[in-house]
């Protein structure tokens, strides 16, 4: 639920350039949509009700998406810090009365239980910040006091060696008040290795005004963040960890979880049951009991209860697959609502269409939707039987309980329970192949004579 008094502020100025990439680094996706979704998902979660994206002034797209998002945006004229970047967000949040939390929008795998922990840490003590245990990476170190507060963070390039050995890493994430925070964060000073201003001195100008920094500790499975296509992929599988996981705790049956991609966004209820190799695209729900069986890829489609999809079959956006339905393999189906019971079993396009109720979609049925300008649409009644190979021409309509004879090219109605074929008459000459093999026999032997 979003609060009144807690926002926050989402740091996204960095270049990104190791990504290589026209994209902006935050833009980039994991599980289907933009990394800088995934926070600010997570700082909604939290509670947060506004939330102030920090971008560089070239990232145009960045503010957009934020935007686009719910979210307010503030620009940090030059790269100095993540201070400098947080105090950005200053004039945004000038009217803002409340806590705030400062984290990072290239961290994909920040959880809403982190930040709501933060804020809630913060309420007790006036500050906290996120640690977590760590071998060897260039993190910040989190040095304690006796009470096991914080005393202060020392960057990994300002550490001592015996600094460096702390094993205690900050996450990134920072919990204030929001008007003691930018009054500190003014305040810092950029006497350091990398001649930043460092958020993370923050909690020690809060120490020399009597507020004291907990110590919230997560795990480190949260702390991928995205610099290059490398830790991208990396973060992409660390989050697929997580949504398979999740999954299977919800009662979704996975033999091979392993093979499986979900998006964000994907539902899957209770007791559905998904194979090996299955690709869930953004906007699927899958309902209960409903099987996706191997090598199926699924995107923006419903697939009601008791459904069978696959193997092998596309399910592209718009695909609604009715109760007890069955689309087999090498089935596309786009932009089309395929009714109870319906089947489609085997090598068919079906796109802009209606397959109504217990209708049989024959092996080798292509709806032909498109006229290369246009598309149409194509209504195929409850209990109709399409037979194999055949082409419906859209827009056409094909009644309730009708047959469309095998191998038909179907442009005009056809009504409701009525027999429509199109196939050429089919022509018989007894004997014939018996003769032309005998024909055939007798020219080889004449040949091999001469
Ligand atoms: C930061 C922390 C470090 C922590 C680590 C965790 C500081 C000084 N250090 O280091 O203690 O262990 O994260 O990953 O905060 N950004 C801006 N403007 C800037 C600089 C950075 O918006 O001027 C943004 C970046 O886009 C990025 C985030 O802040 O999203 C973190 O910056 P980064 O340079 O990666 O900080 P680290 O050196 O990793
Ligand atoms: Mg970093």
């Amino acid at each position: 639920m979003a609060l009144s008094n807690r926002a926050a502020i989402v740091l996204a100025a960095g270049m990104g350039t190791r990504m290589k990439s026209a994209t902006p680094k935050v833009l980039h996706k994991v599980a289907g949509i933009p990394i800088l979704a995934h926070v600010l998902a997570a700082a909604r979660g939290a509670g947060a009700g506004r939330i102030v994206v920090v971008t560089a002034p070239a990232q145009e797209d960045v503010r957009s998406f934020a935007k686009a998002q719910g979210a307010e945006t503030a620009i940090q004229e030059r790269q100095l810090g993540t201070g400098d970047a947080a105090r950005a967000a200053a004039s945004a949040l000038a009217d803002f009365d409340g806590v705030l939390i400062v984290t990072y929008g290239d961290h994909p795998l920040f959880l809403a239980e982190t930040f709501a922990a933060s804020f809630a840490a913060q309420e007790k003590t006036g500050m906290a910040i996120v640690a977590f245990e760590s071998q060897g990476k260039a993190y910040g170190r989190v040095l304690t006091d006796a009470d096991g507060l914080l005393d202060r963070i020392v960057e990994y390039k300002d550490a001592s060696a015996a600094e460096r050995e702390i094993t205690l890493c900050n996450a990134g994430i920072l919990a204030a008040d929001a008007k003691e925070f930018f009054r500190w964060a003014a305040n810092l000073g950029n006497d350091n290795a990398q001649r930043e201003y460092y958020l993370t001195d923050i909690p020690a100008l809060a120490k020399k005004d009597g507020v004291a920094c907990a110590i919230v500790t997560a795990d480190e499975a949260q702390m991928q963040g995205v610099n290059s296509r490398a830790e991208l992929a990396a973060a992409e599988a660390a989050m697929q960890t997580r949504l398979r996981s999740r999954a299977l705790d919800a009662g979704v049956g996975m033999v091979a979880p392993e093979t499986v991609f979900l998006s964000a966004d994907t539902v899957l209820e209770e007791d559905v049951q998904i194979g090996p190799f299955v690709v869930f695209g953004p906007g699927v729900t899958v309902r209960k009991g409903a099987e996706i069986k191997s090598h199926s890829h699924l995107e923006g489609a419903v697939v009601e209860a008791g459904a069978i999809v696959g193997p092998f079959a596309r399910l592209r956006p718009g695909a609604q697959i009715g109760a007890g339905a069955h689309i087999g393999n090498f089935v596309e189906i786009k932009k089309a609502v395929v009714e109870a019971g319906a089947k489609a079993n085997h090598l068919s396009y079906i796109g802009d269409a209606r397959v109504g109720a217990g209708a049989n979609i024959g092996a080798g049925t292509i709806t032909c939707n498109y006229d290369g300008f246009d598309k149409h649409f194509t209504d195929i009644g409850a209990g109709a039987f399409i037979g194999s190979n055949s082409a419906l021409v859209a827009p056409v309509k094909i009644g309730d309980g009708a047959f469309v004879g095998a191998g038909s090219t179907i442009a005009k109605p056809v009504a409701g329970d009525a027999l429509a074929l199109t196939r050429a008459e089919q022509k018989t000459s007894p004997g014939w192949a018996k003769e032309f093999r005998t024909r055939k026999k007798a020219e080889r032997a004449e040949r091999s004579k001469k």
